[in-house]
C-alpha cells in the first residue's frame, strides 16, 4: 500500500514502488535466498567474505529497499553507492556475472513474489550485473591480468 493511500484504480502497477508492493519482507527473502546459495558456488563463493555474510546480506537488502522506494538506511551507513567502483576489486567476468543472474533468478523464483515485481527486479538485475563486468579475457591484456 503507497504511503499516500489506496491505489486509485486507472493507476499502474509500475507506479506504485516495489517496496510498496513486497515490503521489508519481500526483499528480505528473496535476498536471503541470493544469499543462502553464495558459499557453495565455486565462482561466487570465494569472492565474498565468509566471515561477514550476514554484513554483506544487510548491505545488498538495504540498497535494494532505497533504491526501490524504502528507508534510506543505505545511503545513510555506506554513502553514494558507486558500484562500479566498489566492485573494481572483484573479478567480474561474464561467467560470474550470469552466475550471479542465475542465483538471483532463482532466489526470485524462492520468494514467490508477484510476477510484476519479481519482473521488474530481475531486468533491473539484468542490467546492473552487465554493467558491472570489469574483467573481458578478449579485450585490453592490462585490464585481464590487472
Ligand atoms: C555481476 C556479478 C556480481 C558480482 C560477482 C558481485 C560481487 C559482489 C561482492 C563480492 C561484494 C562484496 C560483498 C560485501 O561485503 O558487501 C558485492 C557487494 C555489493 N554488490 Fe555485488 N556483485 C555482482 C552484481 C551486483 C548487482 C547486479 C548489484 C545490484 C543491482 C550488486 C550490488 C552490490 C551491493 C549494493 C554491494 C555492497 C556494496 C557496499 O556497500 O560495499 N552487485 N558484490
Amino acid at each position: 500500500m503507497s504511503p499516500v493511500g489506496g491505489r486509485c484504480d486507472n493507476q499502474r502497477v509500475s507506479d506504485v514502488s516495489i517496496y510498496d508492493r513486497i515490503g521489508e519482507e519481500g526483499f528480505e527473502r528473496f535476498v536471503k535466498a541470493f544469499y543462502r546459495r553464495i558459499p557453495e558456488d565455486d565462482i561466487l563463493g570465494p569472492m565474498y567474505p565468509a566471515h561477514d555474510l550476514v554484513g554483506a546480506e544487510e548491505r545488498l537488502r538495504d540498497f535494494l529497499i532505497f533504491r526501490f522506494g524504502g528507508p534510506g538506511r543505505y545511503i545513510e551507513q555506506r554513502g553514494h553507492p558507486r558500484l562500479r567502483m566498489r566492485h573494481a576489486r572483484f573479478a567480474v567476468d561474464k561467467a560470474a556475472r550470469d552466475r550471479w543472474m542465475e542465483l538471483m533468478t532463482a532466489a526470485l523464483e524462492e520468494a514467490e513474489l508477484p510476477e510484476d515485481a519479481s519482473k521488474e527486479l530481475r531486468e533491473f538485475f539484468d542490467g546492473v550485473a552487465t554493467f558491472l563486468i570489469n574483467r573481458d579475457p578478449s579485450a585490453s591484456p592490462f585490464q585481464f591480468h590487472g
